[in-house]
């Protein structure tokens, strides 16, 4: 028997559906949230045409949300933005300005299947 230990049970287990790859804008965002008893996991996708990267939503910087709702990208769409104290963030999760400069988003992965997008 194995017994997989994950840090937050409210995070969703591999091959959860989270939406259609259609329902996120392109380019754009959209976040979620799950619950589980009293345990909290939120997290989003950032989608660029077919590619599609997800984070925790927990800024490095004091452990908020980056947002609320589903815009995490500034107007320009190369950059995630943090509303808390406006750290800027590249795509790939790493603070290129603001308060957190080197810290990184931390990943959660994902993949696209049939044109769902899954937690891998
Ligand atoms: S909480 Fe994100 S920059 Fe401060």
């Amino acid at each position: 028997m194995t017994i997989v230990s994950r840090a937050n049970p409210a995070q969703p287990e591999p091959g959860a559906r989270l939406c259609a790859l259609e329902e996120v804008a392109d380019p754009g965002s959209k976040g979620f949230r799950f619950r589980e008893g009293d345990k909290l996991f939120a997290g989003f996708v950032i989608r660029m045409g077919e590619t599609v990267t997800g984070f925790v939503d927990s800024c490095p910087h004091a452990g908020w949300p980056l947002t609320m709702g589903d815009n995490y990208l500034t107007r320009t769409g190369n950059r995630i933005l943090c509303a808390g104290h406006g750290a800027l963030f590249d795509l790939e999760g790493r603070c290129v300005t603001g308060p957190c400069v080197g810290d990184r988003l931390k990943a959660w992965p994902l993949t696209v299947e049939n044109g769902q997008i899954v937690t891998a």
